[in-house]
C-alpha cells in the first residue's frame, strides 16, 4: 500500500469526503487516584495500577509509555468505562465515567473485528450500534479505509486480511466515531515502520482538523515524542506515573523534528526513566 500516494490524491476537504462527519468537541479527562487490583485464579491479586492521577486538558494529545504489564491498557479501559477501577474515579468533562459512552472511542491493542462482517460493516458497526448511522456514513468509512490503504478491501472479511491490515481497519472503526476522547492502545504496533510513520502523521492531521482529546499508548519512545503534547511515563507494575514530560516541539510536526535538541532531550529522559528500573519486561522500538 502507498499511503502517501493516497493522501496526495485526496481533495483538500478532510479525508477527501463530500460530506464532513459531525465534528466532536474535545473533552477533558480527569483521572483521580485510580488503582486497579485484579483477582487471579490462584487467589493472589495483581495490582495493575496504584494511585494514578492525571489531568488531561481538552484537545490535548497524551502519549503513555511504560514497560509491558505496567497497566497502560488497564488505564485506557478504565477511562473508556469498560472497567470500573477498584479505587478512584475518572471524570469526563466533569461527569463520572461509569460505563462506555458515546463520547469516547477505543482502538484496541488487537483489532477485534467481527469475523462475520465485512471490513466496511466492521468500520460502520459502532455507528449502527449507537443508532447514528447516516446516509453519508458509508462514504466516510470508505474514505477512511482508503486513507489507511485498504481501498478495495471494503467487501472482504477480516480473515482475508493480514494482521496489520486488520489493525488499520480497527483504527478506522475508532476514527469514524469522531469521539470527544480517542483512546488508542498501541494502534500502530502491528504496522511496518514506514506505514507506522505515515499513520502517525495522518493521525496528527485528523486530530488538528477534528479536535479531540487523545490518549495514545505506544512502545515507541520516538513516536510518543513526535506525536504528543505530553508524554506520561509509567513505572513497572504496579503501574504509577513516574514522570510527565512536556514536549515543546512546535506544530504542525514533521518527522525531521525528531532530530531537534528538544526531541532528543525528551527521548533521552524517557529512556533514562524506563531503563532505570529493568524489573519490568522492557519491550521498546525506536
Ligand atoms: N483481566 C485481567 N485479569 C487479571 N490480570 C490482568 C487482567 N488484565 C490485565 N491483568 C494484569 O494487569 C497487569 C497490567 O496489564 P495491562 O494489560 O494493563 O498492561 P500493559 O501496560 O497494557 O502491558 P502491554 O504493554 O504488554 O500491553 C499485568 O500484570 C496483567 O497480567
Ligand atoms: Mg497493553
Amino acid at each position: 500500500m502507498n499511503l502517501s500516494a493516497t493522501l496526495a490524491t485526496a481533495s483538500p476537504t478532510p479525508l477527501g469526503m463530500e460530506a464532513a462527519p459531525p465534528s466532536a468537541a474535545a473533552a477533558g479527562v480527569s483521572v483521580r487516584n485510580v488503582s486497579q487490583r485484579y483477582a487471579t485464579r490462584d487467589g493472589s491479586d495483581t495490582v495493575a495500577l496504584s494511585d494514578v492521577s492525571l489531568e488531561v486538558r481538552k484537545g490535548e494529545f497524551i502519549a503513555l509509555v511504560g514497560a509491558s504489564g505496567c497497566g497502560k491498557s488497564t488505564l485506557l479501559r478504565i477511562v473508556c468505562g469498560l472497567l470500573r477501577p477498584t479505587a478512584g474515579d475518572v471524570m469526563l468533562n466533569g461527569a463520572a465515567v461509569r460505563e462506555p459512552c458515546d463520547d469516547t472511542a477505543m482502538v484496541f491493542q488487537a483489532p477485534t473485528l467481527l469475523p462475520w462482517a465485512t471490513i466496511l460493516d466492521n468500520v460502520l458497526f459502532p455507528l449502527r450500534m449507537r443508532g447514528t448511522l447516516k446516509p453519508e456514513s458509508a462514504a466516510y468509512a470508505r474514505a477512511l479505509l482508503k486513507l489507511v490503504g485498504l481501498e478495495g478491501f471494503e467487501g472482504k472479511f477480516p480473515r482475508e486480511l493480514s494482521g496489520g491490515m486488520q489493525q488499520r481497519a480497527g483504527i478506522c472503526r475508532g476514527l469514524i466515531q469522531d469521539p470527544d476522547v480517542l483512546l488508542m492502545d498501541e494502534p500502530f504496533g502491528a504496522l511496518d515502520a514506514l506505514t507506522r510513520e505515515d499513520m502517525g502523521m495522518e493521525l496528527l492531521r485528523i486530530w488538528s482538523e477534528q479536535p479531540k482529546t487523545v490518549l495514545f499508548v505506544t512502545h515507541s519512545i520516538s513516536e510518543a515524542v513526535l506525536l504528543a503534547d505530553r508524554v506520561v511515563v509509567m513505572s513497572p507494575r504496579p503501574g504509577r506515573i513516574a514522570e510527565i514530560l512536556d514536549i515543546v516541539l512546535p506544530r504542525p510536526r514533521s518527522l525531521d523534528q525528531l532530530g531537534e535538541p528538544a526531541a532528543q532531550a525528551a527521548i533521552r529522559r524517557i529512556r533514562e526513566i524506563i531503563y532505570a528500573d529493568r524489573k519490568g519486561h522492557v519491550q521498546f522500538v525506536e
